[in-house]
């Protein structure tokens, strides 16, 4: 049986990063694409390199041509320029989505059944973006975000509740920015309500935390954003679809009417298998739950009517 194989677009800390951790995991064959000539071919070969030490029999190549990524079952886009400080996820709009349309248009051309997951910012309006350049169905093109902000949630509960960070479950849903809503009414520790462990001040500052949690990194590296966190979070989608595991995960999916959302990609919980997106999960939300996602999403609405000059 053939290998897996999987393309990232864009060879830079998310990108190269995220084939590291395929590789460790022996997730399958990576192809990293980049315009920068060199770039993605040099890192692939160092990171080929260290398979004989940590024991993967990954096929790693780099290139700068589309014809390389032919037949790939999963693509993650990372392609793009990311945050530097003062600037928004939203400041990136229209740079961005010229990028990813350029690479959609490219992968759907070499690898017309692959499922998409886009990780380039402002993330949901980027996934509006391959969505409709690529023309593939709603299942086949996805968006990280929820992964990341939901791990970044669970670090800080884990912390501050000083246990480990396997035992704390939770998500966030929304767009991925300043309007994302961590539903704390379902998180828990072991099954345990937050509020067991922690006051109510102390998860509403981690809401908050969570809900800057990229900025505060892009306040430290100045010329860049995360990428250790962003990238493993993208992984756990490319395995759960790899390895048709049915994981239930916060991701942004295109709605079609869940949640009274039609036609935009919001962050919410879905389960994901070898088919990428096989069930949008519809939770009861209670009226501040519907309040705070109905505004995430008409803050995305927000962002495709710029794109669509509208
Ligand atoms: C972050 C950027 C990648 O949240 O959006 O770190």
């Amino acid at each position: 049986m053939k290998r897996p194989k999987i393309t990232i677009v864009g060879a830079g800390n998310v990108g190269a990063t995220a084939a590291h951790w395929i590789a460790s995991k022996e997730l399958g064959d990576v192809v990293l694409i980049d315009i920068m000539e060199g770039i993605p071919q040099g890192k692939a070969l160092d990171l080929k390199q260290s398979g004989p030490v940590e024991g993967f029999d990954c096929r790693i190549i780099g290139s700068n041509d589309y014809a390389a990524t032919e037949n790939s079952d999963v693509v993650v886009i990372t392609a793009g320029i990311p945050r530097k400080p003062g600037m928004s996820r939203d400041d990136l709009l229209k740079i961005n989505a010229k990028i990813v349309g350029e690479v959609t248009a490219q992968v759907a051309k070499y690898s017309p059944q692959s499922i998409l997951i886009v990780v380039s910012n402002p993330l949901d309006a980027m996934a509006h973006v391959a969505k409709k350049v690529s023309g593939f169905p709603r299942n086949r093109v996805l968006g990280m975000a929820g992964v990341l902000d939901s791990a970044r949630f669970k670090t800080f509960v884990a912390e501050a509740a000083d246990v480990s960070v396997e035992d704390v479950h939770g998500f966030v849903y929304g767009g991925h920015g300043d309007t994302m809503v961590p539903m704390t009414r379902f998180c828990s520790i072991s099954g345990v309500p937050l509020e067991t462990f922690l006051s109510k001040e102390k998860i509403a500052e981690i809401v908050e935390r969570t809900k800057n949690g990229g900025i505060e990194i892009v306040n430290y590296l100045k010329a860049g954003s995360a990428y250790y966190a962003p990238s493993a979070s993208v992984v756990q989608m490319v395995e759960a679809i790899i390895k048709d595991k049915k994981r239930v995960l916060p991701c942004a999916v295109q709605l079609e009417g869940e949640y009274g959302i039609n036609g935009l990609y919001v962050g919410v919980l879905a389960k994901i298998g070898s088919h990428g997106l096989e069930q949008v999960i519809e939770l009861q939300l209670n009226e501040t739950e519907k309040t705070m996602l109905k505004k995430s999403a008409d803050s995305v609405q927000g962002l495709i009517q710029v794109l669509e000059g509208k």
